[in-house]
């Protein structure tokens, strides 16, 4: 049976809770992008997850946490990361920490000794507690493994709509780029992903961030599998259209699609996945003007390049 899809609120959150319990598959809006929920706890729904999406099993989930307090009952905190959840949570954070023994499932981290932690800043965190629902949920974009990550309803159901139980439908994602994905341990904190979060904010607490020895085993696995990757091809800092092409925008000037008609990144970030999906199809040929690297621009950069490569 295709995936029900119902408005974020209490009868949503209500159903949200209900199919958790019974170990199903519930995609949820986040600030950044929809995610795919399961219960943390359970081996048997995370197992249902990486079915669902096609994905590799030994790129390790993001645990959501209902409560940022949480965070110390599954993880070890070093100072740095405490600094962090501070500032950061609720938000489009990610901790890749410590891993600490607890009821979770060894499959929510893919068996690592690390454990990711996000506790994002999305209404239905209090609207699950008050279903009666109170645990940790995995959370992996709600995208088949390949494909960009959905940022509407529309674009998962497109994706998992005969995989999974319901969709709740939170309009689009306010930030439209994944979590920033940060390594804090004794030694400092590493940048594993950049997202939502700019590395200058983030490096305004913890002083400047490592990068992740080149080839470091597992320094974030997901990152080394195909990712990001249209259907079409995809030529980047392109200033004009050449033959066949169409071109998207960045700032004045551009006539057809555009991520920002005013150079605005925060506008580009919200419009990246979707207009990458609208745009897509076999045969395809993208141009896209060139977007500066600064704030947001570092974490849209690296999609397109991955989306670029991803073929
Ligand atoms: O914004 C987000 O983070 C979204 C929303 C739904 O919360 N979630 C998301 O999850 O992007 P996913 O599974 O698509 O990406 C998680 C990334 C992957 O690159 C994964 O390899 C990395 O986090 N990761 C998770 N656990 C890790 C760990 N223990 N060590 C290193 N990297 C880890
Ligand atoms: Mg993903």
């Amino acid at each position: 049976m295709p995936a029900l899809t119902l408005k974020a609120g209490p009868d949503a959150y209500a159903r949200a809770a209900a199919l958790l319990s019974d170990g199903g598959l519930v995609a949820l809006p986040t600030e950044t992008v929809y995610g795919l929920a399961a219960d943390a706890r359970s081996d048997a729904a995370i197992r249902d997850i990486y079915t669902a999406k096609g994905r590799p099993s030994d790129n390790p989930l993001i645990t959501h946490l209902l409560r940022a307090e949480e965070a110390a009952r599954y993880a070890r905190i070093p100072d740095l990361a405490a600094k962090l959840t501070i500032r950061f949570w609720p938000g489009p954070l990610t901790l890749v920490l410590p891993r600490r023994d607890s009821d979770l499932a060894a499959r929510a981290s893919a068996g690592l000794g690390t454990i990711a932690l996000r506790c994002p800043d999305a209404p239905w965190r209090a609207g699950l507690v008050a279903a009666g629902w109170d645990a940790p949920l995995v959370m992996p974009s709600a995208n088949l493994s390949g494909h960009v990550s959905p940022t509407t309803a529309a674009h998962v159901f497109h994706d998992l709509g005969d995989r999974i139980d319901l969709i709740v439908d939170g309009g689009p994602c306010a930030r439209g780029v994944e979590s920033t994905v940060i390594r804090v341990d004794d030694d400092g904190a590493a940048l594993l992903r950049s997202g939502a979060v700019a590395r200058a904010d983030i490096e305004a607490v913890t002083s400047p961030l490592r990068e992740p020895a080149p080839g470091a085993p597992l320094a974030s696995p997901g990152m080394m599998h195909r990712h990001y990757a249209p259907q079409a091809s995809l030529r980047l800092n392109a200033k004009a259209a050449r033959d066949g092409e169409t071109l998207i925008g960045f700032g004045p000037g551009f006539a057809g699609p555009s991520l920002s008609g005013t150079g605005d990144l925060a506008e580009a970030a919200r419009n990246l996945y979707r207009l990458l999906r609208e745009l897509d199809g076999p045969g395809v040929k993208l141009a896209v003007a060139p977007i500066p690297g600064g704030g947001l621009g570092a974490a849209i950069n690296d999609r397109l390049q991955r989306a670029a490569r991803g073929r």
